[in-house]
């Protein structure tokens, strides 16, 4: 039997973690609820796909953010009421799932409140100045103290909380998955999407990922900016308060006059088709990225991504083979990649037939959710601790 899970996500706005959690809900749908700790976006795209939902606002909670030092008194009596709430709602399931760090608090203080294991789902790799003091402790502690275990998107990831003081002994590294039938081929759809955006008969370079800094679009700008005729196409759109920088992006392109060479077209829901209709995809973040879905969404597809090589990327492509790593921020080794790789389709042929055959066989959906069940299999048998009754009749009131 399945573990009954009460999976918990602070955000309501769809990013990589949150598909990653979609994955694994609708996997165990018969037996999970999620909780979102705001409502949006990602309710009805739960809910769509068979999902039940509850939201439980935080409030203040959303003040929070990765370089926060110490909370204000709004923000712990916002995670103390929602911890309480969700403790009442986990008494009737096996594990709680915390979807990244706010989750992981107000799940610390649900976990212990109805004495529910608790899996921590780690999206992030906590280490500064991307992330405060403060916010690291907290979360190790937690992880030692409330989580039974935590899972780690990837070794990167894993190694930056253990780094910190996280008990080794607790945390798992589990890859994403992607569902390969999203990601098929269709060389004819890809084309006429291709056509569609006039770009049919010019090189195209494109970037699959929400507009933010540390996503590194203007890198690619950059390095574009000094390689006559290559168009941008740059998938995706400022997610969470993020319009500054896509204010920025315009600018630099206005500055380089490439107005007519680079093309935001915002978030679509064609991501398999454009992928396959640009000549190259790179992902160019300049801090390190923990997993980074848009690279294996490429691989499937056919496309050998060109990406910066930090943080989980280097495990995820074998560089010159199924993909190309350049130093994270560098513009200038990014273009001569670029102008070696538009000069080389053959090469560029192949490395996409290597990269679909790695991410085919290295990054697959079953072995994902079966992963990530597992562990939530193993965190529930550790069993629901005998829980002191005074502290019921509290919790009920
Ligand atoms: C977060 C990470 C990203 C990863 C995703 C799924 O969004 O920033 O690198 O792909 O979670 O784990």
């Amino acid at each position: 039997m399945p573990p009954r899970v009460l999976f918990l996500n602070h955000s309501a706005t769809i990013g990589g973690a949150e598909f990653c959690l979609l994955d694994i809900a609708v996997h165990l749908r018969d037996s999970a609820l999620v909780v979102l700790l705001e409502d949006g976006p990602f309710r009805p795209r739960l809910e769509a796909a068979g999902v039940q939902v509850h939201v439980v606002k935080a409030g203040a909670l959303h003040k929070v953010r990765r370089d926060s030092t110490l909370p204000g008194i709004s923000v712990v009596a916002s995670l103390w009421r929602a911890g309480r709430i969700v403790a009442d709602i986990a008494r009737d399931f096996d594990v709680i799932h915390a979807n990244s760090q706010k989750a992981l608090m107000v799940g610390s203080v649900a976990g212990m409140r109805s004495r529910t294991p608790l899996v921590w789902h780690l999206h992030d790799i906590i280490d500064p100045p991307w992330f405060s003091r403060v916010n690291i402790m907290a979360d190790v502690m937690l992880a030692n103290h409330c989580a039974n275990r935590v899972l780690a998107v990837s070794q990167a990831t894993a190694k930056a909380v253990i780094r910190h003081g996280a008990d080794p002994s607790r945390v798992h590294v589990v890859y994403n998955g992607i569902d390969v039938s999203v990601f098929t081929r269709d060389a004819e759809r890809a084309a006429a999407a291709r056509q569609q955006l006039g770009l049919s008969h010019v090189p195209v370079v494109g970037c699959f990922s929400r507009l933010a800094e540390w996503k590194g679009q203007h890198i690619l700008i950059e390095a574009a900016a000094g390689i006559p005729d290559l168009h941008v196409l740059l998938v995706g759109g400022p997610l969470f308060n993020e319009q500054a920088y896509e204010q920025r992006l315009h600018e630099l392109v206005a500055a380089r006059g490439m107005e007519d060479r680079v093309h935001f077209v915002g978030q679509r829901s064609d991501v398999s088709l454009l992928l396959q209709a640009v000549d190259l995809v790179v992902h160019p973040s300049t801090a390190p990225e923990p997993f980074a879905r848009t690279l294996i969404e490429a691989m499937l597809v056919g496309k050998a991504p060109i990406a910066s090589a930090s943080g989980g990327v280097p495990e995820l492509i074998e560089s010159g083979h199924s993909g190309y790593l350049f130093p994270p921020g560098d513009a200038e080794a990014l273009k001569t990649i670029l102008t070696r790789l538009l000069a080389s389709p053959d090469e560029v042929e192949r490395a996409g037939v290597t990269a679909r055959d790695h991410a085919t066989r290295n990054f697959t959906m079953p072995a994902f959710v079966n992963g990530v069940t597992e562990q939530l299999q193993q965190a529930a048998s550790s069993g629901r601790k005998h829980r002191p009754r005074p502290m019921a009749s509290a919790v009920s009131q």
